[in-house]
């Protein structure tokens, strides 16, 4: 065994556990067991669950259920339609964000109406940021609204030069956007897309090679990087109408530290996208005794049999990568270590810290 590396807990802030609603792909138990085995110790869950979390009692639904279940830090979205703005003030305080889909993905709960889209961005509190998924155009609208609004937004899963170029020009003219760029826009292409068909179907879908080498070369001025960690069953994937979006979380930081071993990334990189601007985009401050212990030599195959995710498969099946996570400690308690999770469901908490 190598020298063990200590990094601090990853966040991630783009997940989808499906619960409730679709806890047949992912539950919070589930989901959070794979977060810890890829070393992420907090997760930021999506809103668009089979019945979205629209209203305050939803919210407090799925508060409750992560609860009881999960075994890492957790933090939620809000999610809206434009027609529960009278819920904003009392989800605000409870939530990491709130989540807006200007483009149609899983749950088709984009606004199409952009009368409601200001509306949103008018009454949602100024002080919590708002996640947008915008792709080309929409972006426009989100940063024209952001402008007049004075909100604070975040763009998530940049995919290509265009939409990339129009928040770093909006960078540039001090609005304040952030984005992220996820691991399949930076690990895959528009070939393996081709090759895999249905399997590999997710918004943004991915893109040719060229696009892939702007992001990469861009990172310096990219401020998150996420999963998007989105599972559905291989089943359901090579159905007629496969649903868009693949599993991440657990295979993120082998990725990136394989990346590092071909000196495309730094360590300190990996640090700043998946720990540092995230806390300081959402205003989290993490734990000081909350790492994950590695060994950067170690050179393993990711392996669908060894996967925690409840869908049973990732992209990443058959690779070769360094940095296998031993162990993660979270608010001082060792909670995984070669290849267990340690703690009971409910050992995770809201990072929002709130009563409900
Ligand atoms: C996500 C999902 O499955 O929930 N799918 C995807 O293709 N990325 C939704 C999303 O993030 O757009
Ligand atoms: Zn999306
Ligand atoms: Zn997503």
């Amino acid at each position: 065994m190598g020298k063990l590396l200590r990094l601090p807990g990853l966040i991630d802030i783009h997940v989808h556990l499906r619960d409730p609603g679709q806890t047949h792909k992912e539950d919070f138990l589930t989901g959070t067991s794979a977060a810890l085995a890829g070393g992420v110790t907090t997760v930021f869950d999506m809103p668009n669950n089979k019945e979205p979390i629209f209203s305050y009692g939803r919210l407090k639904e799925k508060i409750e259920i992560a609860k009881r279940k999960a075994v890492c830090d957790w933090g939620l979205y809000f999610g809206t339609d434009g027609q529960n703005i009278k819920e904003f003030e009392k989800v605000v305080d409870k939530v990491v964000g709130l989540k807006v889909y200007l483009n149609l993905t899983t749950g088709k709960i984009l606004i199409e109406n952009e009368k409601l889209v200001e509306k949103v961005f008018k009454y949602w509190p100024k002080n919590k940021i708002i996640v947008v998924h915008a792709e080309g155009e929409k972006i426009d609208l989100a940063i024209g609204l952001c402008k007049k609004y004075n909100n604070k937004i975040h763009i998530t899963h940049i995919s290509n030069r265009q939409d990339l170029d129009k928040i770093l020009e909006a960078k540039l003219k001090k609005i304040p956007v952030t984005c992220d760029v996820t691991i399949n826009h930076l690990f895959l292409d528009k070939h393996d897309a081709d090759f895999y068909k249905d399997l590999l179907v997710m918004k943004p879908s991915l893109q040719n090679e060229d696009e892939v080498d702007y992001l990469w070369e861009n990172l310096p001025r990219i401020d998150c990087i996420a999963t998007d960690h989105a599972p559905h069953l291989a089943s359901e994937k090579r159905s007629f109408d496969p649903p868009t979006g693949v599993t991440g979380v657990e295979t993120m930081l082998p990725l990136l530290l394989t990346a590092v071993k071909q000196k495309r990334l730094t360590i300190k990189e990996i640090v700043r996208l998946t720990n540092t601007d995230p806390q300081i985009i959402f205003g989290y401050k993490q734990d000081k005794n909350t790492y994950v212990e590695l060994d950067p030599e170690e050179e393993y195959k990711i392996d669908n049999k060894r996967l925690f995710t409840k869908c049973g498969w990732s992209p990443y099946h058959g690779w070769k990568v360094y940095g296998k996570v031993k162990k993660v400690i979270l608010r001082g308690e060792k909670v995984f270590e070669e290849g267990k999770v340690l703690i009971k469901p409910g050992f995770g908490l809201n990072i929002c810290y709130n009563k409900v």
